[in-house]
């Protein structure tokens, strides 16, 4: 088979690029290692920033997050139990929308099919060639044959654990790493958010959130140790943990309820540089991971997409390569914004257990720093609805 954009993986980047490319007129084949219900069955981001929204716009895809989609133009922090509220729009005039994943996901897959478009599931073996030439291609095998893409580019859409990142040579990739000493355990409940806007709360037990999908799904998370096992954490215990690091109100407010999927996950910050190699192009969670806080992971890998379909557009349009020469430069600034911004937003809000007495009045300080000061609110709250493009 012939296309010209092979794209390694179909989670939110790759379908979202595919889908995009086709509205341009340009071809591409996305090669998925899970099934379709596997990938909708992972429970993962909630927030979108307006510009996520202006390119699920910009692929034809947006018409259910508007109607659908909740947005927020606040968020609340808690120190101790005690809550105070950011307020984005009041700061800096714009919002954020909480709309899961799992729908953006499937907004794109309905997407692609109505337009026809060739999204292969359960590949194995996937692997990319000679990408330091200019006729790479792509091998994969599907019930136990094996297939070969030949194509103009590869885009590696394929997640932290794909193969596409493996592919650079070693000696030409910088990779940069912090691994957090604690995981995020959460759970996804048919109750009613306990509030109307998203909670983050630091306090002594360690960090928790309450987030929401609709009216009546919850999510919440809290801090656990990242080895902890999930038998553990029965419904009640969990429910009880939660209680004790929400702010007061919210947790006589709480609603709960059996969970319906519950899972830790380990908190990281790492960079790939560069994100292109030859014909390969490194898009999202296969480039860069975020610790969760900041809400930024799935927004990233919306901005990549950005970036790299309109360097394809001009590329094919015009003949024209700044976009994919540069590439890998302009995402990677913006991803260093939200890698910065994901660090201290984490950093600020959890109990990690070598803190010093030291550590934790710094931060205690920052947190009374930003509870007095709107300016102080305004740099979080700008980081967090997103910078620019
Ligand atoms: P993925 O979603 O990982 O998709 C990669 C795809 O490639 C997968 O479908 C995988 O099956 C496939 N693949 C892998 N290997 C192969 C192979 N060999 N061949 C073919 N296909 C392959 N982000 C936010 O912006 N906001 C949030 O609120 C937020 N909350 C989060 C909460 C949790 C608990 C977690 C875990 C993450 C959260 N994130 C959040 C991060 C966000 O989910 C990811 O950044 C996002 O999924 C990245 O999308 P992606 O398409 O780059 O990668
Ligand atoms: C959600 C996840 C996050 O990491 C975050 O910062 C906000 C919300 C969520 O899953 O709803």
């Amino acid at each position: 088979m012939r296309t010209q954009v092979c794209i390694i993986g179909g989670g939110p980047s790759g379908l979202l690029l595919s889908q995009l490319l086709h509205r341009a007129g340009i071809a591409s084949v996305v090669l998925e290692r899970r099934s379709r219900d596997y990938v909708l069955g992972r429970i993962r981001a909630g927030v979108l920033e307006y510009g996520s929204v202006g390119m699920l716009e910009q692929a034809g895809v947006a018409a259910r997050a508007h109607a659908e989609g909740l947005p927020h133009s606040g968020t609340y922090l808690a120190v101790q139990n005690e809550g105070f509220r950011i307020d984005f729009d009041a700061l800096i005039g714009k919002k954020v929308m909480v709309y899961g994943q799992t729908e953006v996901t499937r907004d794109l897959y309905d997407a692609r099919e109505k337009a026809d478009g060739i999204v292969i599931h359960e590949v194995e073996g996937t692997w990319p060639h000679d990408l330091d030439t200019d006729a790479p291609y792509v091998t994969y095998t599907l019930d136990g044959t094996e297939y070969r893409v030949d194509c103009d580019f590869v885009a590696g859409c394929d997640g932290f654990h794909g193969p596409s990142r493996q592919a650079i040579p070693k000696d030409v990739l910088t990779e940069y790493e912090r691994v957090y000493p604690f995981g995020w355990l959460g759970v996804l409940s048919e109750t009613p958010p306990v509030s109307h806007e998203l909670i983050y709360a630091n306090h002594p037990r360690g960090f928790a959130l309450a987030s929401m999908r609709n009216p009546h799904l919850s999510r919440y998370y809290i801090q656990a140790p990242v080895d902890d096992p999930l038998d553990k954490w029965t419904d009640a215990a969990f429910w009880d943990e939660l209680r004790r690091r929400l702010p007061h109100d919210a947790a006589e407010a709480l609603v709960t309820g059996p969970t319906i999927e519950k899972s830790i996950a380990p908190l990281r910050s790492y960079v790939a540089d560069p994100m292109r190699w030859g014909r390969l192009f490194l898009v999202g969670d296969a480039a860069h991971i975020v610790p969760p806080t900041g809400a930024k992971g799935l927004n990233l890998a919306i901005s990549d997409v950005h970036y790299l379909f309109k360097a394809l557009k001009l590329h094919y349009g015009q003949g024209d390569e700044t976009g994919l020469d540069g590439y890998s430069q302009t995402a990677l600034a913006r991803v260093w914004n939200a890698i910065r911004f994901s660090w201290w937003f984490t950093t600020t809000m959890h109990r990690f257990p070598e803190q010093t007495p030291f550590d934790q009045a710094i931060q205690d300080a920052e947190l009374r720093y930003l509870q007095a000061s709107p300016r102080a609110q305004a740099a979080l709250a700008e980081n967090y609805v997103g910078l620019p493009y």
